[in-house]
């Protein structure tokens, strides 16, 4: 198996504000400093998704107090500047540092519209301006019902790798694909691990056929959707789930913590 670095990413939706960011990100680092032998030896990241208004806070936070924890956003604009009123550009997100940026999070594709050509236009944007894109993707119940668990999620993934692969040379960029059960999400109803590692293993061969040996090898493909201390161990023992997307337990910095710190245990 390759080297992937496991991802611990913690999506906070629209909660906390900055004020409250900054007390959750210094008890998350406090949390994992304690362990922070473990959780390091292993060389998992753990990334924390605020809303933008927090962003300039958890920035200089995280870079003031060189805390071991990476950031990102839940958004992008698909252009660079301009007469978009509301929208904020990958530009904006690189020089605050964001290492990263969620694409296609199923509530921007229920709520907001995000067709699969809006979110290969925000993964474009994302790969010019330095920011790796965290690309989510996942089945409704209806689909489920209808195509099985990973019809669209793979079509959603080839809908973006498509316009990655074309007329692209050299290296394919880096990329994170979350696997996100739209009904698992928010539900206390999680995949179960074996369920997931079906998709994810459909999704690495989406990658490997559309952008060769190295991309599948190299992309993390991480599981989200009702993730807790309780089950996480399960999905990271799966060959092809390299991390978690957590949403609302990534709220609470222990138990967050408590999630990223069962990077210890596995493989022990
Ligand atoms: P929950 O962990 O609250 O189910 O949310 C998952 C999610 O949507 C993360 O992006």
């Amino acid at each position: 198996m390759a080297d992937r670095i496991p991802l611990i990413a913690g999506n906070w939706k629209m909660h906390l504000d900055h004020l409250q960011a900054i007390a959750v990100v210094q008890k998350l680092a406090w949390t994992l400093q304690d362990a922070r032998h473990s959780y390091k030896a292993d060389g998992a990241e753990v990334a924390v998704f605020p809303p933008f208004t927090d962003l300039r806070s958890v920035q200089t936070l995280i870079a003031g107090d060189r805390l071991e924890l990476r950031f990102g956003a839940q958004d992008l604009s698909e252009h660079d500047a301009g007469a978009y009123t509301g929208e904020v550009s990958g530009a904006f997100l690189k020089a605050l540092e964001c290492r990263y940026v969620l694409v296609g999070h199923s509530e921007r594709r229920q709520y907001h519209g995000e067709s699969d050509a809006v979110c290969a236009a925000k993964v474009a944007a994302a790969l010019r301006h330095g920011l790796v894109p965290v690309l989510c993707v996942g089945e409704t119940a209806e689909d489920l019902e209808a195509h099985g668990a990973a019809a669209v999620p793979v079509a959603q993934l080839r809908a973006v790798l498509e316009t990655l692969s074309a007329g692209s040379s050299g290296a394919a960029p880096e990329l994170v694909v979350a696997y996100e059960p739209v009904w698992a999400i928010g539900s206390g109803q999680a995949a179960t691990s074996e369920q997931a590692q079906a998709v994810c293993a459909a999704l690495r061969i989406a990658i490997r056929e559309m952008l060769g040996d190295e991309a599948a090898d190299a992309t993390r493909i991480l599981y989200g959707g009702s993730v807790k201390s309780g089950n996480i161990a399960g999905f990271l023992r799966e060959a092809d789930i390299d991390g978690a997307l957590v949403g609302g337990a990534s709220l609470d910095p222990v138990e967050f913590a408590a999630i990223a710190r069962f990077q210890k245990h596995v493989g022990v």
